[in-house]
């Protein structure tokens, strides 16, 4: 029986700072074990007091996962902005993607944040722009990410 895949996206506010490189290796390292694990896939952007992320997989494990981070002291105010069923997964080469956002994108999320209007389709796409980016970089590039 194949199992049946969603993809959701939501936005929190870091308890800590999204600018400490450590903060987010941390939840990167343990994103990326749990989600081999449990079949998810997605990406995560810092972007100011915010954490914006995408994960896409089976219903349950979504579940799951939301029940953590609702848990988790380092973030607060979890707001799913979109959940729904999909037919192919858009982040599968990613257990979880380190989406930087570039003042480009910042900029484009900014818009999207403070319109208090963001379309959830919107930031999925800067987050897997962002992605996308930074998986083409030459491994010179890519080395200190
Ligand atoms: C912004 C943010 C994103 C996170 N993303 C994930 C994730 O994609 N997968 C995951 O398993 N845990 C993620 N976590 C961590 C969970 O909240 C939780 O701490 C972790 O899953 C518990 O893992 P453990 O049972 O192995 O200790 C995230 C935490 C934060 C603050």
């Amino acid at each position: 029986m194949g199992l049946r895949l969603e993809r959701l996206v939501y936005e929190s506010t870091a308890t800590g700072t999204t600018e400490s490189i450590g903060n987010l290796a941390v939840i990167l390292a343990e994103s990326q074990r749990n989600n081999d694990r449990d079949g998810l896939t997605g990406a995560l952007a810092a972007h100011r007091d915010r954490y914006i992320q995408v994960v896409e997989g089976p219903a349950q494990a979504l579940d799951a996962l939301l029940r953590r981070l609702e848990s988790d002291p380092r973030h607060r105010d979890v707001t799913l902005l979109d959940r729904a069923p999909i037919s192919e997964r858009l982040f599968s080469r990613w257990s979880m993607a380190n989406a930087r956002i570039t003042p480009v994108h910042g900029a484009a999320l900014d818009s999207l944040v403070d319109d208090n209007d963001r379309t959830p389709r919107e930031v999925i796409g800067i987050l897997l722009d962002a992605v996308r980016k930074l998986d083409a970089a030459p491994p010179q590039a890519r080395r200190f990410s």
